[in-house]
């Protein structure tokens, strides 16, 4: 059973209202960096100004004795760099639900930093139980500490369990702003027998149709395709945002770009660059083909109360590729801003 959103607003007194529309922002890149470590926060300020969100990572790839360094690095980075003034997303991935440290990384950062941080990105959610529980505590700390903007939050899909809940997770609370996939932890928790950090797997065939093309039979490699369709489908269906979690292989741009492409395809609005290169990469891939743009600019002329059937190039459209065409059309915009 779905409980109504309402049921979640805040408890505590003074608490601003979650809001339900997501504002509109370009957040092709989740660009994340390791706040503990000062050479790297010395450059976040001019990062800043070439990506859409920057996350301070609490969580796994930061050392259990460098937790404490971590959360104090993402304060001073936070209140080092004006995020809200180049209209770049300010995001920190906390640590698990069931580790020792949540609690203090949600304490310290909502009293020192609470105005300044837009996203909460939760790792390893297994049900909407989880979001409730980061909704109250949010909420408590907001009224606590004055904050006046809603802390928005963000799972990560990575448990199977968390697939399992895909829905409910999605509609679990008005604070949801999306979900990543998480394909590392993810194969771990599915018992998938990969050491790869997201994208294909060689060994993850099909085979060739004798009869068929080869080049084009050979290349169904993607074992994240099912999950980024259920998660794509529970995020739209509940007004949030899905996204593509990390690619590991710094070395392969061209195997990072089409995994990057195949999930802007189905429907994600961006992904994780865990690494300078990976930030060109995204910020082509999560914008529009320009041909593209153009053909869906002609069928939105052509049918400018959006209905009716059209011919276009020998291709019939109707209400429903005008549809299609206005998400190519209002993306476009939205990176030309
Ligand atoms: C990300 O957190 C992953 O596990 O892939
Ligand atoms: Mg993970």
């Amino acid at each position: 059973m779905k409980l109504p959103r309402r049921f979640f607003q805040p408890l505590a007194a003074g608490a601003p209202e979650p809001f339900r529309e997501l504002p509109i922002k370009l957040e092709r890149m989740i660009h994340f960096v390791p706040p503990h470590n000062e050479k790297v926060r010395a450059r976040v300020p001019e990062l800043a100004k070439t990506v859409d969100v920057v996350l301070g990572n609490l969580e796994d790839a930061v050392p259990a004795d460098q937790k404490e360094a971590a959360r104090n690095g993402f304060v001073a980075m936070a209140k080092a760099t004006d995020f809200a003034a180049s209209g770049t997303g300010l995001w920190t991935r906390i640590n698990a639900l069931n580790s020792p440290w949540i609690l203090d990384d949600l304490f310290t950062l909502v009293a020192e930093v609470g105005d300044r941080l837009d996203v909460v990105m939760v790792p390893k959610v297994e049900g909407p139980w989880d979001i409730h529980y980061i909704d109250q505590l949010l909420a408590q700390l907001e009224a606590r500490h004055n904050v006046k903007k809603p802390i928005l939050v963000h799972a990560i899909l990575e448990t199977a369990e968390g697939v399992a809940n895909v829905d409910a997770i999605a509609s679990a609370s008005p604070r949801m702003h999306g979900m990543s996939l998480g394909p590392a932890d993810l194969a771990a928790s599915r018992g998938m027998k990969t050491t790869r950090v997201g994208g294909g797997h060689p060994d993850y065939k099909v085979l060739s149709d004798p009869k068929g093309d080869a080049e084009r039979s050979s290349a169904q490699q993607d074992l994240w395709h099912y999950t980024i369709a259920k998660m794509v489908d529970a995020c739209m269906a509940n007004g949030i945002k899905a996204f593509y979690g990390p690619f590991g292989d710094f070395s392969d741009s061209a195997a990072c770009e089409v995994q990057f492409r195949n999930a802007f395809l189905m429907g994600c609005a961006g992904a994780w660059t865990l690494h300078p290169s990976q930030v060109a990469l995204a910020k082509t891939v999560f914008a529009p083909d320009p041909d593209e743009v153009n053909f869906a600019s002609r069928i939105v002329a052509a049918m400018p109360d959006g209905t009716g059937a059209v011919m276009i190039d020998g291709k019939m459209q109707d209400d429903a590729t005008w549809k299609q065409a206005k998400v190519i059309v209002d993306l476009a915009r939205l990176v030309a801003d």
